[in-house]
């Protein structure tokens, strides 16, 4: 796992989209997976205007999303579905049915989390996946646990998870549970990108680095990863 450190965010968000560009320039018709929140919000951007400027063509791109709350309509602000459209989907050429994100209302979820491990299967698996970090080291909505998660599965949130995200939701009610990629679905992708940047991240940041392997921390089996980079800023890599 190697990380490098930068000044701001905007850096962080070329040196990312550098990343895109050289993949899809080997690879147009690439498998990538996107994460939202706020930490990937200047690589999206950085990715729409290369987009605009005729750098970068989505057009051949199959994606897949890391996670959706359960419970939320897709149409809700804060679903997951809502913030990649908003923010990346509606403002590239990517062609609709080429975009899977996960159905957090699906009748059955488990059934849900089967097909979308087949679909990233059938895809060819990531080629590039995309993480923030939550506070407590999760990636994904894979909260610490006593043990890994394989593949995707029904997650209760952490409190942590809560306390960071109910900010978006009015009066703070929002979903407990979510769906996500596992641990295993994660670790399967080619080349992994983790960005964080802010102190709040500094001590997650630390623990992914310098710590034990464990499912305290989700984000520390990243260790393990042969193609895996963190782009952080001097506040995330504070502990490292
Ligand atoms: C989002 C996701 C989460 C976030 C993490 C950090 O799809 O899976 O793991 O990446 O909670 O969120 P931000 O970037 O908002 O600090």
């Amino acid at each position: 796992m190697d990380f490098r450190i930068f000044d701001t965010a905007e850096e962080i968000a070329r040196v990312c989209a550098d990343y895109y560009s050289a993949l899809l320039q080997k690879k147009p018709d690439a498998v990538l997976g996107f994460a939202t929140g706020a930490s990937p919000i200047p690589t999206y951007r950085e990715l729409i205007r290369r987009n605009h400027s005729g750098a970068l063509s989505f057009r051949n791109v199959t994606t897949f999303n890391l996670d959706e709350y359960c419970e939320l309509p897709r149409e809700d602000k804060n679903s997951y579905y809502t913030f990649m459209h908003e923010n990346l989907f509606s403002q590239i050429d990517i062609r609709e049915e080429n975009v899977h994100l996960l159905n957090g209302n699906a009748a059955d979820l488990n059934a849900e989390a089967a097909a979308y491990e087949q679909a990233i299967g059938t895809a060819g698996g990531i080629d590039l996946q995309l993480l923030g970090i939550g506070t407590n080291g999760h990636i994904g909505f894979n909260e610490p646990a006593d043990h890994f998660t394989n593949k995707t599965f029904v997650v209760e949130l952490a409190k942590s998870t809560v306390t960071s995200n109910k900010i978006y939701f009015e009066n703070g009610a929002m979903p407990t549970h979510a769906i996500t990629m596992g641990i295993g679905t994660i670790f399967a992708a080619r080349q992994i990108i983790l960005i964080a940047t802010g102190s709040k991240k500094a001590k997650a940041i630390g623990m992914t680095v310098n710590g034990d392997i464990t499912p305290r921390c989700p984000a520390s089996v990243l260790q393990f990863h042969p193609n895996t980079v963190l782009l952080l800023d001097k506040e995330a890599a504070a502990e490292l």
